[in-house]
């Protein structure tokens, strides 16, 4: 059998899979969706998908990954041998991949450039017009945005090219804690403002009548997109999961982390928007205004900005390894490219979509279709549509295609973890999961 690599310890694994869930879909798109479905009403929800349909679908993409020691396309194979249907749900996080990969550093260069912004003090007297139009400027500059994300797809390229362990493991372990820190610093300062109260109300307080077929999709498409699953990143990592390690433990260890950092991103963003008159809908520059103003007001605001801008692209850097990885794992165990030809050859690939995605931003850019930028196309397309399809995919294959033997042997690590609970995900990830998916998915086709 051909060596491959594995997450050091248990540690890592958690570490690695948060550092993947950990990110911009936290930071940055949560905020965004939450700000435009009705807050409180979509948090609602978000919590209930994340924590119920996101830990078992979580789950199902490690056993399949474990079981198999494979890429995404390569463990149907090995699972199913090659004739038949199931390899297309690799196909399909494959590509799904490469779509998340072009926008996401799209933004991923924006956060490179604010860190940059934020090392030269640019904000500093700024008032929240000043604040807009910067962030208008740039993201609507012919070239700055492009080379910036060029830079985050080279720099990831660089760290997945070196391998699993150097390089994922070691960056996660390190920096997620601290993100967690600077994240409660600014919850203090956030919810301190004047007006922050009606910012918490905004979040915090559901609204059922705003819950339709829309907030719905939305809220489980951002749970996927938070989590990093549906898309055969956590079967990539779920295969360099050793055999002795507890999977369950684990899965819930990171959904809890990754819902508690997207709800104090919540918490930081809303009061403070609230406070400043930023518009929760305000979309794309919400995140991007509203935290340089807080900054702005703070003692010490340079520093703690320049740690935040720091901190979130050493996050987002996490993220984007994962979803580079997803072809790397692929392209060397497919096509037997070394793992520096794959990281070229994947991130060239995505360059070119990624700079149509940047590039959409541009006022008056061709790059619209039906009203909608190129970019929303990409994140609309993965994140409600082949994301929830390639999870539903891969729950209906680990609850009903695979043995039940089988999948409860991975759940209990061969027999040597008690079964109890994990009997009962077993049948969460059989009925449960497939159940709401498809109900959620079907609710928003037939309208709201
Ligand atoms: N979960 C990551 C984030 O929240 C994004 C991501 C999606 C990463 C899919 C890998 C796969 O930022």
């Amino acid at each position: 059998m051909k060596q491959r690599e594995n997450f050091g310890s248990k540690l890592g694994i958690i570490m690695a899979t948060a550092g993947s869930a950990l990110g911009l879909g936290n930071i940055y798109r949560f905020p965004c969706e939450a700000g435009a479905n009705g807050g409180g009403a979509f948090l609602i929800v978000y919590l209930a998908v994340a924590l119920l349909v996101g830990t078992t679908l979580m789950l199902s993409e490690f056993i399949i990954g474990r079981r198999s020691h494979s890429n995404p396309i390569g463990a149907f194979r090995v699972l199913e041998g090659k004739k038949n249907g199931w390899m297309s749900i690799g196909w399909l996080g494959v590509v799904c991949a490469f779509l998340i990969l072009a926008f996401y550093t799209t933004v991923a260069g924006w956060t490179l450039g604010y860190l940059g912004k934020a090392a030269a003090n640019h904000f500093a007297g700024n008032d929240l017009a000043q604040i807009q139009e910067q962030f208008a400027a740039f993201t609507t500059h012919p070239w700055l945005p492009v080379v910036c994300q060029l830079a985050f797809l080279a720099l990831t390229a660089i760290v997945v090219a070196r391998g699993v362990k150097d390089g994922i493991e070691k960056w996660s372990k390190i920096l997620m804690p601290l993100l967690l820190v600077i994240m409660v610093v600014l919850c203090v300062k956030s919810l301190t403002m004047p007006g922050a109260a009606e910012g918490m109300r905004f979040f915090f307080k559901p609204d059922f009548s705003k819950i339709n077929g829309h907030v719905l999709i939305s809220a489980m498409g951002q749970s996927f997109f938070s989590l990093s699953i549906g898309m055969g990143a956590l079967i990539t990592y779920g295969s360099y999961i050793g055999a002795k390690d507890n999977m369950v433990s684990s899965s819930v260890s990171v959904v809890l982390a990754d819902t508690l950092v997207a709800v104090l991103a919540g918490i930081i963003i809303f009061p403070a928007a609230f406070s400043f008159g930023i518009k929760p809908e305000a979309g794309a520059s919400l995140v991007f205004t509203t935290l340089p103003m807080v900054f702005q007001q703070m003692t010490g605001g340079y520093f703690f900005c320049l740690i935040f801008f720091v901190l979130l692209v050493i996050a987002t850097l996490t993220s984007t390894i994962s979803l580079l990885e997803v072809i790397v794992a692929t392209a060397t165990e497919e096509l037997k490219l070394s793992r520096t030809k794959a990281a070229v050859l994947g991130s060239l690939v995505t360059a070119v979509i990624g700079l149509l995605a940047t590039l959409s931003f541009r006022t008056g850019s061709p790059l619209h279709i039906n009203g909608k930028i190129f970019f929303d196309i990409l994140d609309s397309a993965t994140a409600l549509y082949l994301m929830p399809i390639g999870g539903l995919l891969i729950v209906l294959f680990v609850g009903w295609r695979m043995k039940k033997a089988d999948a409860i042997d991975e759940l209990t690590n061969g027999g040597t973890l008690r079964v109890g609970i994990r009997k009962v995900i077993y049948y969460l990830i059989r009925y449960m999961a497939p159940v709401a998916i498809l109900v959620i998915f079907i609710s928003q086709l037939v309208g709201d």
